[in-house]
Order: structure tokens, then C-alpha cells, then sequence
């Protein structure tokens, strides 16, 4: 065993003999480790539930740790896992006080050890049925958190593969992945986490979502289409909006409708270009979709009608009076929301 694995064992238990009657260890192996600190497998006694305890090398975090343990973002979101608290200790051993994070356990896999899996399952026949579930519904699940969370200008800031949970949700028909993120707010610690503010910790989530669909995805039949989305968007707004299209488009595809009837389907799910939301780069990645499936003639036929519809001043109308419509609703839900 490593200095540090006879530490980190020691540590643990100094935490567990001092938490005998609060916490129960589960399992003798870590759940995991990274660089500061090592996770075990706990039971909360009193709260009836599994927890994740991570007790850091030195005892407590690098310097980082100085700023204190509050709370700064207090998001609430049930694909973030929750940090019930933080836990001090003594350690004979380190003759200093220590810390240990108490968070929320989530089942499932940390999307580092899911892509170990992947480089093995790449000969697979079936490996590009499994790209189409992941693509379908663990990323839009990634995007579906880091929306919420931007759209309350929150960053996760470390949102790197050990920190996304991915779990298998029961569905009836189809095979689907649900994302959690770990380590949000304190539960990292990190004294370069710190100094980041909410501006920067937003702009890494998407570089970070960036690098890590490339490193996902970079073998599946659409791997082209979504790049697209990817180069063109920068929001996470925007990604999200469009990849609910193209993914829905792609879902369309594989289930074998892809006519011209299908493609005029998704084209008429884009919002009106008065909506502000900026469409040919999504256009685009539809058209590559359609090349991929060999059905280019009939998407452009698609395109042009819906073109023609966009560009009657008539529709225009209808479309500006949802707007309007839109507006108004809005204004009650400001009042609805006002102190
Ligand atoms: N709440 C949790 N529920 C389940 N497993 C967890 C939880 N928190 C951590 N783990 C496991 O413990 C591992 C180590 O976590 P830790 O945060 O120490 O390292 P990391 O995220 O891989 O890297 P970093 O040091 O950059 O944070 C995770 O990769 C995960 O497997
Ligand atoms: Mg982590």
C-alpha cells in the first residue's frame, strides 16, 4: 500500500470512530479518488440514507479550504447532488483538525469510467445502437441540468467526467440514461474553483461539454451533425434548444421515418425567426443529418416549403400574435413571482 492509501485508510477511520453512531462505513474500497481526497460509501444512521463521505489527503483541502465552507450558489435541482454537511474530525495521526464533505450518494457511473468502457465496446456490433440511447438521453440530460443552472447564472465550474453521475432510468420501450452532477459548490473545494467567478465557472461547463461530447461521441453516425451545433453555439441555451430539435430529428431517422413529410415535421418545430433564436447554423446540422441518412432531396424539399411558409407575411401574422400573446402571460408571471 502507498503512504497515501495507508493515510487515507487511517483518516477514515479517525472519521468513522469519531462518527460511530451517526455513520456507518459501507465498504472497506473507496468509491472513488481523485486528487485530494478519497470517497467511501457511507450510511447516515439517524436519515436512513446512503451517503458519499470524501476525506481529503491532507486532512482537509489545500489552501482552498481557508475560504470557509459556505454555501455560495444554493441551487436546488434534482440532477445536482445535494451536500448535507460538513463533518470535523481530529486526526491523531495528521495532529491536526480535519474536514470531511457529506454528500448525497448517487448510483450509477461517473462518465470517466462509462468512456473507459466504451474504448472496449468499440468493435461491438451493437456500439452504435448504444451511441443513439447515450446520444439521445444522457447528453440531452447533461444539457437539461447545466441549462438550468446557467439560466440562474450559476456554474458547476469543474464539471469534468468524475464529477457526472450517469444511471439507467426505467423506461417501457426504450433504453435510457439519466445524468446527476457531483461536486457542485463546496463538495470541491478546489482553491482554483474558488477564484473563479459565476461568469467563469459558466464559460468551463460549456468548454468542458465541448471536450467531453467530442471525447463521447467522436464514433457515432451523427458525430458530424451535433459537431456543428457545437462550433456554431455558444450559450448553453442555445445548445439545449437546438439539440432538442436535431435529436428529435435524429430519433425520427433511426425509428425509419425520414421523409419528406418527417423533415417538414421537425423544420416546423423551429421557432419563428422573429423569437430571436438564431436558426441556419441549427438548419445546417439538420442537413447533416439528412446527407448521413442519404435523404438530402428530400430534406431540401422539406426546406424549401418550410421557407416559403416563414416568408408569407400572413403566417407572419400568427406567428407575431403568439408573440404578443406571449408577452402578456409573461407580464403575470412577473407579478405571480414579485415579493
Ligand atoms: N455523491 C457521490 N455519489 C457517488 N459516488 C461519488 C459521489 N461523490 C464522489 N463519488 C465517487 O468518488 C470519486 C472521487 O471523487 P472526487 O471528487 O474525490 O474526485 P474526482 O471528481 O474524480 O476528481 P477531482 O479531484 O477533480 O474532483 C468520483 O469519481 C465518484 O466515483
Ligand atoms: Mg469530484
Amino acid at each position: 500500500m502507498t503512504t497515501d492509501k495507508i493515510l487515507i485508510q487511517q483518516l477514515k477511520e479517525e472519521f468513522f470512530n469519531k462518527y460511530s453512531k451517526k455513520y456507518k462505513l459501507l465498504s472497506n474500497d473507496a468509491l472513488g479518488e481523485g486528487c485530494y481526497a478519497c470517497v467511501f460509501k457511507g450510511f447516515d444512521i439517524d436519515r436512513n440514507i446512503n451517503v458519499a463521505i470524501k476525506i481529503f489527503f491532507d486532512g482537509i483541502a489545500p489552501k482552498g479550504s481557508e475560504r470557509g465552507w459556505h454555501i455560495t450558489s444554493s441551487i436546488i435541482h434534482n440532477q445536482i447532488a445535494p451536500t448535507s454537511t460538513i463533518e470535523s474530525f481530529y486526526s491523531e495521526v495528521l495532529s491536526k483538525n480535519c474536514k470531511a464533505v457529506v454528500q448525497r450518494f448517487i448510483p450509477g457511473k461517473t462518465l470517466k469510467s462509462i468512456l473507459k468502457k466504451f474504448d472496449e465496446l468499440e468493435k461491438n456490433e451493437n456500439y452504435q445502437d448504444v451511441l443513439n440511447d447515450f446520444g439521445l438521453s444522457y447528453f440531452e440530460s447533461l444539457l437539461n441540468v447545466l441549462n438550468f443552472c446557467h439560466s440562474q447564472n450559476i456554474g458547476h465550474g469543474d464539471c469534468h467526467d468524475g464529477n457526472i453521475m450517469i444511471f439507467p432510468e426505467q423506461h417501457p420501450s426504450k433504453n435510457s440514461f439519466h445524468v446527476v452532477l457531483i461536486d457542485f459548490d463546496n463538495s470541491s473545494i478546489k482553491e482554483t474553483l474558488n477564484a473563479k467567478s459565476e461568469k467563469e465557472k459558466i464559460e468551463s461547463d460549456i468548454g468542458l461539454l465541448k471536450y467531453f461530447f467530442n471525447k463521447t461521441f467522436c464514433d457515432w453516425k451523427y458525430y458530424e451533425a451535433v459537431k456543428i451545433m457545437l462550433d456554431s453555439y455558444d450559450k448553453m441555451k442555445e445548445l439545449k434548444f437546438c439539440y432538442s430539435i436535431i435529436s428529435n430529428y435524429i430519433e425520427s431517422c433511426i425509428k425509419g421515418n425520414k421523409t419528406e413529410s418527417d423533415a417538414k415535421k421537425t423544420l416546423h418545430k423551429l421557432p419563428h425567426p422573429f423569437m430571436g433564436f438564431h436558426i441556419p447554423p441549427t438548419i445546417k446540422c439538420l442537413q447533416k443529418v439528412a446527407e448521413i441518412e442519404g435523404v438530402s432531396s428530400s430534406f431540401e424539399k422539406a426546406l424549401k416549403d418550410y421557407r416559403k411558409v416563414i416568408s408569407n407575411q400572413e403566417n407572419w401574422k400568427h406567428e407575431i400574435t403568439i408573440e404578443t400573446i406571449k408577452g402578456e402571460v409573461t407580464d403575470i408571471y412577473r407579478k405571480l413571482f414579485d415579493d
